[in-house]
């Protein structure tokens, strides 16, 4: 009999869409779902993804890799839509069979979606509303990520209890959904699962496991954090649209504030037009998270993290994570 047959059989279709034994995904985060932290996840029963990010082709390249020397079981590639290398990245995804490709950050543009799925890769996507996740589904795309505002990273305005309403009950009956922002206990993988969601994503949870790379500043910021710390970006110019990202209150937080204003100020100047201005945005968020991640910059540094990081308290194998994930969920359906 399966560890935890009543989680698993929930979990039957997500799993056996991404060939993982639990429908468990550590959402791709960037700098740090790179191949140690993807191959741990993958080789621990869950799914893991690599975060191309800003990386060039060459780079993704040697990253999948890395990864496949490090595990035998499958996992994904998430790709930024509006990376200007888009189709020579999957292009690499291709070169490598990937089985799995996540296209994040926005609308799928034209072409991508069929171009993934040619060499048999199954695609999964992100959707703001409903209408739009029903159009993706039904035009190609094999299955839909719904992430709240709790998360970690750049974030849409709508929670993830209120997305999960709003799509599960029209969308989970026929297609594959994953619920993603604000889990941390299984408890609320028990209760998404059983509102029809096919498994879930969780990104904050794992950014500190032993296997992560993150340097350990990073790791102990989270430690020492609440939810109440993981706060949301304001926009501070109203013609500058910036998608407000989730990290954890310190120096760098007030420094975006500023860096919208600087940005602003060259969009009036006429020095740049809207395109370049979120891109100088973007790449500045890009920059802040990896010196943080990497450096270990916690004053400076970008320390995205999603409300779930009050649920963080010391680092521990992924292994043992996703162990406690999936008793935590049993415990909690085995209570109904
Ligand atoms: C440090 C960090 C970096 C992230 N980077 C990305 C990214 O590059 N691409 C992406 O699609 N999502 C990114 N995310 C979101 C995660 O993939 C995941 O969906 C999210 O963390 C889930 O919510 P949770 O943090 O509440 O578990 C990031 C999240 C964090 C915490």
């Amino acid at each position: 009999m399966a560890e935890y047959p009543l989680t698993s059989a929930l979990m039957a279709r997500g799993a056996e869409f991404l060939g993982s034994k639990y429908a468990i995904l550590c959402g791709a985060m960037s700098w740090v779902s790179e191949r140690n932290l993807v191959a741990a996840i993958s080789n621990a029963g869950g799914f893991g993804v690599i975060a191309c990010g800003a990386m060039t082709p060459e780079l993704l390249d040697t990253e999948i890799t890395g990864t496949k020397a490090l595990t035998s079981k499958p996992f994904g590639v998430n790709l930024i839509t509006m990376h200007p290398d888009l189709f020579d990245l999957i292009g690499v995804c291709e070169k490598h069979g990937i089985s799995h490709v996540v296209l994040a950050g926005g609308i799928p543009p034209k072409g991508s979606v069929e171009a993934i799925k040619v060499f048999g890769a199954k695609v999964l996507v992100f959707a703001p509303t409903l209408a739009l996740a029903s159009r993706l589904l039904r035009s190609g795309a094999d299955a839909l990520v719904i992430e709240g505002m709790e998360a970690g990273g750049h974030i849409g305005p709508v929670s993830t209890s209120v997305l999960a309403q709003e799509f599960l009950p029209s969308l989970a009956g026929d297609f594959i959904v994953f619920v993603a922002g604000g889990i941390g206990r299984g408890d609320m993988i028990a209760a998404y699962l059983e509102m029809g969601a096919s498994g879930v994503q969780l990104g904050t949870r794992f950014a500190c496991a032993s296997e992560s790379i993150a340097h350990p500043a990073f790791k102990a910021a989270f430690f020492r954090a609440n939810a109440r710390d993981a706060i949301a970006s304001v926009q501070v110019d109203p013609r500058l649209p910036v998608i407000p990202v989730r990290a954890l209150k310190n120096k760098g937080t007030e420094e975006f504030t500023a860096k919208q204003r600087e940005v602003a100020q060259l969009l009036d100047a006429g020095t740049v037009d809207m395109g370049q201005a979120q891109l100088q945005i973007e790449h500045f968020w890009a920059g802040a998270l990896r010196r943080a991640v990497i450096g270990g910059d916690v004053e400076s540094g970008s320390l995205m993290a999603g409300q779930s990081v009050g649920m963080v308290s010391k680092e521990e194998p992924v292994a043992e994570i996703i162990a406690q994930l999936m008793a935590e969920s049993e415990a909690a359906l085995a209570r109904r």
